[in-house]
Order: structure tokens, then sequence, then C-alpha cells
């Protein structure tokens, strides 16, 4: 068996298509959707994902504006931007692209940004919204990403067993959050496995739904996966490939080659779940500017 390919590009494009009309609608009230991406320092794959998603929101008719800040900027004058941001009508939603440099408490910043613009889900406001089962605000984008390409590729979660590898903050636990809810794309059974899961692979071959999320390429080979599991891959490493134009390519973190011939189905690196990603994104643009996501 060959397994289906899950084409994110493709369901990416019917999601931006759909923000793209809410974004009309809001125009026509009078009110254009804006976007701040904070950037700090030149780490080439941060820069290459900043300005996928300009693209992607101006594309959208979303006003977008990227803040590019120096590799050194003080952790007061980057909270002073977040701030400025915060003051700014015309920004619904900002984000702070991470990771950022070692200098900067990266919690201290993200903290220090609005909720109600907080679209990449990641205050505490937010997230712990997002755990007690309010689903009416922010959803973060790569895991509602996930949900989305998941769903609209006809794998609903639902009653499935669902193993993720990996816990990050921004995709592994949020995701086994939502998953876990009684709601659309939720009602799973979840076992988040990490660094320290013990025989990861009998924890992975259990999984009807497997999650790639752990930054490590290839750990998911072709025996860890149960037969006729639908796999996502979240991962997007660089490896040297002295052979490619740029001196490397990017893999996900899948041995793809293998376990295609295993799974029922699974999503490509790149063209997967990073397009989803851009588009979740959008999605919370609109639901901020649209004043949708409000504090009680
Ligand atoms: N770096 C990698 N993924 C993300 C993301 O979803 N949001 C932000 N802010 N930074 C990231």
């Amino acid at each position: 068996m060959t397994a289906r390919i899950l084409h994110g590009v493709a369901v990416a494009e019917a999601v931006r298509a759909e923000v793209k009309r809410d974004v009309e609608a809001l125009k026509a009230r009078g009110v254009t959707p804006g976007l701040a991406v904070v950037l700090v320092g030149e780490n080439p794959a941060s820069t290459v994902y900043v300005g996928r998603k300009r693209e992607a929101a101006l594309d959208a008719g979303i006003e977008a504006r990227v803040v590019h800040l120096p590799a050194d900027v003080p952790q007061a004058k980057l909270e002073q931007v977040i701030e400025e941001l915060n003051a700014d009508p015309g920004v619904h939603g900002m984000i702070v692209q991470l990771p950022l440099p070692r200098h900067i408490d990266a919690r201290a910043v993200l903290w220090r940004i609005r909720p109600e613009k907080d679209v990449d889900c990641l205050h505490p406001m937010n997230v712990g919204r997002l755990t007690a089962g309010d689903l009416d605000g922010f959803h973060p984008a790569t895991p509602a990403g996930v949900l989305e390409l998941l769903l609209r590729c006809g794998y609903s979660p639902e009653g499935m067993r669902v193993t993720i590898v990996g816990r990050s903050n921004i995709v592994g636990r949020p995701l086994s959050i939502l998953l876990s809810h009684n709601w659309r794309g939720g009602n799973a059974t979840v076992t988040l496995a990490h660094t320290r899961t013990r025989e990861l692979d009998a924890v992975t071959a259990e999984a009807d739904i497997l999650v790639a999320a752990s930054g490590k390429p290839n750990l998911v080979t072709g025996d860890m996966v149960k037969a006729g599991a639908v796999v996502v891959d979240v991962g997007v490493n660089r490896v040297e490939d002295l052979s490619a134009p740029k001196g490397y390519r990017l893999v996900g973190d899948v041995a793809f080659e293998e376990v295609q011939e295993v799974a029922a189905a699974i999503t490509p690196v790149p063209g997967g779940v990073g397009p989803m990603t851009v588009a979740m994104l959008l999605r919370n643009v609109v639901k901020a500017a649209s004043g949708a996501v409000k504090l009680r």
C-alpha cells in the first residue's frame, strides 16, 4: 500500500479563500484587519516564515507590517515595541516570531501582548481559555492547521487513538488539548509522547493518527507506524545536502519513503502542515479584527 498524500497547499488555499471573503465583509463594515509580525535578528528560517505570513496576509486583503529588530535588541526595547503595537488601533493581531535570541526573556515578551491581539495564542490568558474549553477564543495556528487538514481530508479524530510526539508550547501540548475537548475535531484519545517516553515505538504503533512534532529528522520510522494509520508530519528540519542548490534540503520528523509504505495517508514536508499554519494564522487575525475574541 502506498499512502494518500495530504496536500496542505490545496487545503490551505481553500481556507485562505474563505478568509479573503471574511476580510471583504469586514472592510465593507469599515474595518481593515491589521497584522504586525515582530522579527528579531536574521534567523534564516524565521525570515522565510515571516515573509510567507506577510505575503499571505496581503493576499487576503489584510494590512500586514513586519517590525524587524536587530539581533542584539535590548529586552526593554522589544517590550516597548510590543506596547506600541498593543496601543495601535490599526493592529488587530500581532505575533512575535520564535525563536528569540538567547538574551531575551521570551516569556516576558509574549505575556506583554494584549490577549485580544495574541493571534498566536501564546499568552497565558488564551492558553488558559483553550485549556478550560472556552473554544471561542484563539486557537493556535499550527495545531488548528493540523486539525483542519485532517477534517477537510475526511479523517475525523473523534474516538481515535492519537499519539503526538513532542510536547512544545507551540504545537504538541496545545494540539493535545484541542484534540481532547468535546467539540469539532476533538473527542480523541490522546497520548502526548516526548523525550522521556519509554518504548516510544510501542506508543506510536498504537496510534490511528500519529502526529510527529519533535524537531528531529527521521525520528518516526516505518516500524513505529501501525498499518493504515494517518501520519501528520509537523517537523521542518534543514539537513545538509551538498547536491541541493542551497546546500540543504527540508525534511520532516518522519522517514517519508518508508512510512509511506505503511500508512494510509501522510502529509509531505514541505507542502503539508506549513501552509495550513499560515492560513489558520490569518483566520485568527480575522477573528481578532471582528472583535469576536472578547475578554470577560
Ligand atoms: N516559530 C515557529 N513556529 C512559530 C509559530 O507558529 N509562531 C511563532 N510566533 N513563531 C514560530
